[in-house]
């Protein structure tokens, strides 16, 4: 996507720089676009951990460029395999709930393993760049399914503007490109489609505020910030249409983890009779789980992300507490909304119900695993 008029993607390599990983620090966004080089394993499993990069498939991409670094750290003469998989557990630990880190982990191993004959970084490196080439194309035909149902939805309101709610940030920074729940939404916007988009804040780390806004704005498309217990006022005066969000990981039958507060969103669109959809790209179907409220791992973060906040100040990035610093604070990072809320998901394969049936008829060599 756009920054400025030049086109990127959020993690890339460049020609003639073995062993160095690009992207963009999302902590200083919007104020400040930085490229950061990651240039170590360590380096980013942390850029993953402490939120320089976020967002189910971008933690993937960057988990396997972390192993693709891994691989060149790892002693010559040495069988590399059991050196990577030191580094995968480690890699493996930063977060728990985007189930994109370890699909991305294995393929990686198993590709390493696959192509013992030929040097393990290269192999890394063609594996990771595979992933982030997928996932970029899983998004975009998110948004060819996607723009159907704002298109009908537009038709609906004899053109006027389609107003969509979402949650966090899952554009195309969280992904490779285009995004995911944002993939329709540009779509749309790009076929001349109007739409607005209510833009949650969404707490503690706002980057619903912070980085959604900021690519919208970049894109160009209508949109407004919104606080976090405001959708469901909006939904009962008939000012949104419908809810497009991510996924962080979606079961089998259809429940989906997502960034904290989508669950009360689907609440409020299930009682308000107002379409919920989920965009999720197969690199975040768990397939192995069921119940998503028993089964997913939940992210607990540190409280300081609950009592602090990040903002600009005369130019500066300033840190400021916005509670009392004695009293105790709890920092839930996602939060699982049943597949009976849900309306669609919104695949790369097509839309389909948020069901068992519906995910396997789209993906049928999930079945059975
Ligand atoms: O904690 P984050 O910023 O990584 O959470 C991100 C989300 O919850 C996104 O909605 C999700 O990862 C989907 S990104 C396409």
């Amino acid at each position: 996507m756009q920054i400025q008029g030049t086109h990127y993607r959020t993690i890339w390599t460049e020609p003639g720089e073995p062993g160095t990983v690009y992207t963009f620090d999302q902590r200083l966004l919007p104020f400040e676009i930085r490229i950061a080089a990651l240039k170590s394993c360590e380096e980013a499993a942390q850029a993953i951990e402490q939120m320089l990069v976020r967002g189910a498939p971008l933690i993937g991409a960057t988990a396997a460029y972390a192993l693709y670094l891994a691989a060149r750290e790892a002693p010559p003469g040495v069988d590399a395999l059991p050196f990577l998989r030191e580094k995968a557990a480690r890699i493996l630990r930063t977060r728990p709930t985007a189930v994109d880190l370890q699909h991305a982990v294995r393929r990686v191993l198993d590709t390493v393993e696959a192509n013992a004959w030929e040097d393990s970084a290269s192999a890394a490196l063609q594996c990771a760049e595979a992933i982030a080439h997928e996932s970029a194309a899983q998004c975009r035909a998110i948004g060819v399914h996607g723009l159907e149902l704002i298109r009908a939805h537009s038709q609906s309101k004899g053109g006027r503007p389609v107003h969509i709610l979402t949650h966090c940030n899952a554009g195309w920074l969280a992904c490779i490109d285009y995004g995911t729940a944002t993939a329709p939404i540009y779509a749309a916007h790009d076929a001349g489609i109007p739409v607005h988009v209510w833009v949650d804040e969404t707490r503690p780390r706002n980057q619903g505020s912070k980085i959604t806004a900021f690519e919208l704005l970049q894109h160009g498309v209508p949109h407004t910030v919104i606080p976090d217990n405001t959708g469901g006022h909006l939904m009962q005066h008939g000012l949104v249409d419908m809810v497009i969000v991510g996924t962080d990981r979606t079961t089998r039958r259809g429940d989906v983890a997502n960034k904290i507060g989508t669950y009360l969103k689907a609440l409020a669109a299930k009682d308000n009779d107002i379409p919920f959809y989920v965009a999720l790209p197969s690199s975040s179907l768990d397939a192995s789980l069921e119940d998503g409220i028993r089964e997913i791992p939940i992210e607990e973060r540190d409280e300081e992300e609950v009592k602090y906040t990040w903002g600009m100040e005369e130019g500066k990035l300033k840190k400021v507490l916005t509670m009392p610093a004695e009293s105790p604070a709890a920092n839930y990072g996602f939060d699982v909304t049943p597949a009976r809320l849900i309306t669609g998901l919104i695949t790369e394969r097509g839309i389909c119900p948020a069901s068992e049936a519906g995910i396997l008829g789209l993906f049928p060599e999930k079945r059975g695993l």
